[in-house]
């Protein structure tokens, strides 16, 4: 167990089975608690429940016990989690509340997707669900994905809550059990897995981002009662397999950390199927109108790093490639890479060609185009595993996540110029450790 070939090493997946969305992310007493969808039965999609996962350095997980399972309400959808510190609900001091959708059921009597409460009082080991369910009954379609976050100004629970198509709404409670719907919000183009949430941004003023299942996000203001979108529509994950990100809340030190669904990889013969992103720290640069969500992977990653020693500085001329005098398959690399306009640099990854086109300022990775931004120098950062890539341009102003399988190959890692000179700059390359030497 963890040790099969197409096991991601330092990013989370589940024992055994199919898992997909993280879900009722919370920080409590030193542990990250990181639940997931998940079929206890298939590595396909079906009976969802909700795997549990803990962490004490957002690197190392160990799986626990299911924490809910399907019941009469129907299976258990996504949602969150956060600490009732003020014992606003009654159910204790500290409690934690996990709000998810009981997806109904097909069968006579039909029952609709509907939003529900459970409760843990030994800080998330086991969960109960609360006896009142469902805590917010049918509004529309299949809606789903309760994201509850407090508003301490107003002393109020927030629920993001997406209901169909590209439409989401936000509700309010003061006891997180009576809910009321307070605005409709739509994200064109995206759908599912709401997110929302505070975040300061260069002027130190608090702006709030509404997420949307693809990483799409607004930016505006929020006093409690209505939320005013301040930008337009912006793209923060423009990979093929990053989808239903969630932050942590009550995370320490005003952290605001994230992790996704890496949606859509194949994990042949395996034992699992699908894994989740390596956690990102989320920051709003820019302010007054103009900002971009970044994302960047948390420090912690540091504690399972390992520099490796390649040279700081390379040129190509297109006359040979240059495999990185490197082995092994876990990286974590960064370099300043420049070219002239008409520049061609290929990174073969394990095989697979990731293209810095300088004349059509893109990234190619899997037929999908990640946009360069930056003038001359473009700085890179690459998380490699063995079936994901995870890229970040300008210090995370530019995201992207991809799933993959390597081809046959000799290097890890081999560029090659296939048109115009380029230089590579500020080149660290550092070797990943397993995460799952301790729980084999
Ligand atoms: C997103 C999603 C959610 C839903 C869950 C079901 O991937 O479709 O909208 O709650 O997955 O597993």
């Amino acid at each position: 167990m963890y040790d099969e070939v197409h096991r991601p090493r330092f990013h989370f997946s589940a024992r055994q089975n199919w898992h997909n969305d993280p879900n009722g992310l919370i920080y409590h007493s030193g542990r990250w608690h990181l639940f997931f969808q998940h079929n206890p039965e298939a590595t396909v999609w079906g009976n969802m429940t909700w795997g549990h996962a803990v962490s004490d350095d957002l690197v190392h997980w160990v799986q626990m016990e299911h924490a809910l399972y399907p019941d009469e309400h129907g299976t258990m959808f996504s949602g969150s989690a956060v600490v009732d510190r003020f014992d606003t609900s009654g159910l204790g001091e500290d409690t934690l509340l996990a709000f998810y959708t009981a997806a109904g059921s097909h069968v006579e009597p039909p029952k609709p997707y509907t939003q529900c409460l459970a409760y843990s009082i030994d800080s998330g080991d086991t969960w109960l669900k609360f006896d009142e369910n469902p805590i917010v009954s049918w509004i529309d379609a299949h809606n789903r994905d309760p994201k509850v976050v407090w508003h301490a100004p107003t002393r109020c629970w927030i629920m993001a809550l997406y209901l169909t198509d590209d439409r989401f709404c936000l509700l309010r409670s003061t006891d997180a059990k009576q809910w009321e719907r307070i605005q409709n919000i739509t994200l064109e183009h995206d759908s599912e897995c709401p997110d929302f949430f505070p975040l300061l941004d260069e002027a130190g003023i608090e702006r709030w981002v509404f997420w949307g299942g693809s990483g799409t996000y607004l930016i505006g203001d929020f006093d409690g009662a209505l939320f005013s979108p301040r930008s337009e529509v912006q793209t923060c994950e423009h990979g093929s397999n990053g989808y239903a990100a969630q932050t942590w809340s009550n995370a320490p030190s005003g952290r605001c950390i994230q992790i996704s669904w890496m949606s859509g990889g194949r994990y042949p013969e395996m034992p699992f199927n699908q894994q989740m992103s390596f956690p990102v720290e989320l920051s709003l640069r820019g302010n007054n109108g103009i900002w971009t969500l970044c994302r960047w992977p948390v420090k912690e990653i540091e504690s399972i790093t390992e520099p490796l020693d390649v040279p700081v500085s390379v040129g190509f001329d297109g006359s040979k490639p240059w495999p990185m005098p490197v082995s092994g398959d876990l990286f974590d690399i960064a370099f300043d890479i420049s070219a002239d306009d008409g520049g061609e640099v290929v990174l073969k990854i394990r095989g697979i060609p990731l293209t810095f086109d300088f004349e059509r300022r893109v990234v190619n990775f899997r037929d999908s185009e990640v946009p360069m931004i930056g003038k001359d120098h473009l700085s890179v950062r690459l998380l490699i595993d063995r079936t994901s890539v995870e890229l970040f341009l300008d210090g995370g102003r530019v995201s992207a996540s991809f799933c993959y399988l390597p081809d046959a190959y000799v290097a890890p890692l081999v560029f090659n110029v296939r048109s115009g000179t380029a230089n590579l700059d500020r080149v660290r390359v550092e070797r990943v450790d397993d995460i799952w030497g301790s729980v084999r």
